[in-house]
């Protein structure tokens, strides 16, 4: 699927995605404190500050144990890892969603089994997920997409009834809430992303695989740490998936924030929401009524989104496509690539989507000129 790659006309001043820049300026000074802090101990790789967001973490979230690794890919990989998902085995999960969500299936030599979305959220739909479900199936793994909650009680009732460990996708999801209760605590154990553009994101990459299961915690305490409790000791076979210090103090600085940053987003999403209601076309993505997301992203729906997207990149707006290859197409899926045609919903999803520019400091007046951008594709 390819996108116009017409660039802005000279002198337009460009609008990103995520404006990265102006949240380091808001908080600059935290940001360096936490940095000078990690040089003055000396104390590179996991350690007192990597402890203290895990334990800051963990209490947000309302589980037990936050065990913080290297990425969010990470995170999924290791906490099928340590339930023992191996070659042999299925895990049922959506094709709309970042690669790593399949990739990490994938790393344990396990294979992804895909089944459809629903038309209005995008989120993988509870009743084809468990038609996915085979006497080898050993994992549900939904995905929060866009900072939506799946729908946990379904997947939850699946996983009881057939016995299934059930793995939170909420690398998109830090503040989202579901029933009430954030998502990250609603499933056996959830993964998150802390890269640089999420919700919560690092100054690099970070993840953390969250859980009340006090083995499960511990043994992704281990497999990250090369199989290893006690130096040059090594029990099992792990890897290194260990977080830097530095992302440890600059993650606590920013998780003060969430909560303020999130609200920014929600207001901004309803202004765009308001201001293009009753336009015929663009649809947005629906929010579902259970959940409250943390609007990690925006998205619309148009049919000539390829025209559309070149006209916003014209004026200098950065928008963006999540995802414009549904995981099922992809041909690093090996033996769970399925043909064009196998999942309708996603796949026309993923030829209509567009992401619009959304991040907590964004203006008014930036809003507005998206809007008008958007009103004026219309014609
Ligand atoms: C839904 C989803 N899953 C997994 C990941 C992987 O996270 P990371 O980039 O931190 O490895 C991402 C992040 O991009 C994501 O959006």
């Amino acid at each position: 699927m390819s996108v116009a790659a017409k660039g802005p006309a000279s002198g337009v001043e460009r609008l990103p995605l995520v404006d990265l820049k102006a949240q380091y300026r808001a908080i600059r000074p935290d940001i360096e404190g936490a940095i000078a802090a990690t040089l003055e101990s000396q104390y590179f790789i996991l350690g007192p500050q990597v402890e203290a967001f895990e334990r800051e973490f963990a209490s947000y979230i309302g589980v037990r144990h936050a065990v913080a690794v290297n990425s969010g890919t990470t995170a999924l990989w290791l906490a099928l890892w340590a339930r023992g998902i191996g070659p042999g085995d299925e895990v049922v999960t959506p094709p709309s969603t970042f690669f790593a969500t399949v990739e990490a299936v994938l790393l344990c030599g396990a294979k992804p089994v895909f089944a459809d979305v629903d038309p209005a959220t995008l989120l993988l739909d509870v009743k084809k997920a468990e038609s996915a479900v085979t006497p080898k199936t050993k994992a549900l793994l939904p995905v929060h997409l866009y900072g939506q909650a799946a729908d946990m009680d379904g997947f939850r009732k699946i996983a009881q009834r057939r016995g299934l460990f059930l793995l939170e996708d909420a690398a998109q999801a830090a503040g989202t809430l579901y029933k009430g209760r954030k998502a990250g605590s609603l499933g056996d154990a959830a993964a998150f992303s802390f890269y640089p553009g999420k919700n919560l994101g690092a100054c690099g990459d970070a993840g953390a695989v969250l859980t009340n299961d006090d083995a499960l915690a511990e043994k992704i305490r281990r497999l990250r740490n090369h199989g290893s409790e006690k130096k040059n000791y090594h029990d099992f076979l792990g890897t290194n998936a260990r977080l830097e210090a530095f992302q440890g103090g600059i993650l606590s600085a920013k998780l003060r924030r969430l909560d303020d940053w999130n609200a920014a987003r929600r207001r901004h999403a309803e202004s765009y929401r308001r201001a293009l209601a009753g336009m015929p076309e663009p649809s947005c993505v629906e929010e579902m009524t259970e959940g409250r997301s943390n609007c990690h992203l925006f998205v619309l729906r148009h049919p000539r989104r390829d025209a559309l997207l070149a006209h916003l990149r014209g004026q200098g707006i950065e928008a963006d496509i999540h995802y414009p290859v549904p995981c099922h197409l992809q041909p690093a899926c090996g033996i769970a690539r399925r043909p064009a045609g196998s999942f309708p919903v996603a796949e026309k999803a993923a030829s209509e989507i567009l992401s619009l520019p959304l991040f907590p400091e964004l203006s008014q007046a930036q809003i507005d000129r998206v809007v008008s951008a958007v009103r004026s594709f219309q014609g």
